[in-house]
């Protein structure tokens, strides 16, 4: 099978989480600013789509080279094999980006790069007339950094995050690839308990219990690809049976989703319930200051109000500073707290083992690390040992 170069795109960030899944699936590959590319066929593109759970896109880079006028990039777009990915009806709207390029009219470069490509078709299909493009979805993209120009096809249609089972959510709700990267970064181990002491519309938990199982995030959608010639039907069947093999609905798991709002505690269960896994989280309402436990080694994630808006900041780090001493007894659990409020650690009333920039959107937030007692003695040691 024909080698590609694939690109997963990553939100700002997340490129090594992101990388360490292509690692994990079997792809060597290099990391650059908000992409990770590497080689693979139509198999390892149908795989990442599948199972890649913190990427945003999986493209195919058709061509990149350098740029100074529209004369180049048309005739350098013309010269790539476009017949060999599009089917003389295939849809191909052309978007595009412009950063530090002398090229800077994105509009226009979008134009000649649909025209290069109407060209190179017209000659390989011998066509002379218009394309009546009512065939399967090519989404192009022309990106420009610097006067190098990066061609590319997204293989993805819609985003990574949209796994088919959030029909209801809040007013802030996770994107869930950055709910599935939250996870990545703790210690948790499905044998221990999980809990979202501020689920809303119930992403982190959900995501928890498909980790958990070991359930391919793209188990439950379809990919804007699966209608493309170069991709067998058999591709796709091949990976869903791998996905179905791979699941390990035997796993039990131990994760709950609070929430003080009782009508996100609904939304929460009918999404876990559309993800089919009702059966295998306990939502319930209640406020994070009440939380106590006498379960050990667990792990809380919360991605709580950050207080932005005007007038919530004061009740917010009031409530940080509750939530703080309602944890504190919970010294055997790892805590870890997204938010974008700078004065947490201050507020919570504990300085965090660790701390990770991130942005939720475009908001940048701090992903705040409290490790548990076994977690920090295990890092201790393994310090004492090197
Ligand atoms: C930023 S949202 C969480 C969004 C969630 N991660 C999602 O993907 O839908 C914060 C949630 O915290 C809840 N909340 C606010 N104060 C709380 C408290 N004291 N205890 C528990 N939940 C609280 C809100 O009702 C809201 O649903």
């Amino acid at each position: 099978m024909k080698n590609f170069d694939i690109i997963a795109t990553s939100a700002m960030g997340l490129e090594a989480i992101v990388a360490k899944e292509v690692r994990d699936l079997g792809y060597e590959c290099q990391v650059e600013n908000g992409k990770i590319t590497y080689k693979g066929d139509v198999r390892a593109v149908a795989r990442s789509n599948m199972w890649l759970r913190t990427a945003d896109r999986i493209k195919i880079k058709i061509g990149e080279f350098k740029s100074y006028t529209f004369d180049e990039l048309f005739e350098k777009t013309k010269a790539l094999p476009w017949e060999e990915f599009l089917p003389e009806n295939a849809e191909f709207p052309v978007s595009g980006k412009s950063v530090k390029s002398k090229l800077f009219s994105v509009s226009d470069c979008q134009a000649i790069v649909k025209k290069a490509i109407v060209e190179r078709m017209r000659k390989s299909y011998k066509k002379t007339t218009w394309f009546e493009e009512n065939g399967p979805l090519f989404k192009i993209e022309v990106a420009l950094l610097k006067d190098v120009v990066t061609l590319t096809i997204d293989t993805s249609g819609s985003g990574l995050h949209k796994r088919g089972y959030r029909s209801g959510q809040g007013e802030a709700p996770l994107k869930e690839t950055l709910a599935a990267a939250l996870i990545k970064l703790t210690n948790w181990h499905p044998d221990k308990p999980f809990v979202d002491p501020f689920c809303g519309s119930g992403t982190i938990p959900i995501e928890a219990a498909l980790i958990g199982q070991n359930i391919a995030p793209g188990f439950n959608r379809e990919f804007v690809s699966e209608a493309w010639p170069i991709f067998p039907d058999s591709v796709w069947d091949e990976v869903r049976m791998e996905a179905e093999d791979l699941a390990n609905y035997d796993q039990p798991l131990d994760i709950s989703g609070m929430d003080i709002d009782h009508r996100m505690v609904k939304i929460a269960e009918e999404n876990a319930f559309e993800a089919g896994l009702g059966d295998l989280i306990s939502f319930k309402q209640m406020r994070v200051q009440d939380f106590t436990t006498k379960k050990e080694y667990g792990v809380i994630v919360g991605n709580p109000p950050y207080g932005e808006r005007l007038g919530e900041k004061k009740a917010v780090e009031e409530m940080y500073s509750q939530m703080g001493e309602a944890f504190a007894p919970l010294d055997t659990w790892s805590i870890y707290i997204l938010t974008s409020n700078e004065d947490f650690e201050q507020v919570y009333g504990k300085p965090a083992t660790k701390k990770r920039k991130l942005f939720n959107g475009f908001i940048r937030t701090d992903y705040y690390q409290y490790w548990g007692k076994r977690l920090q003695e295990l890092i201790n040691k393994d310090k004492a040992s090197c």
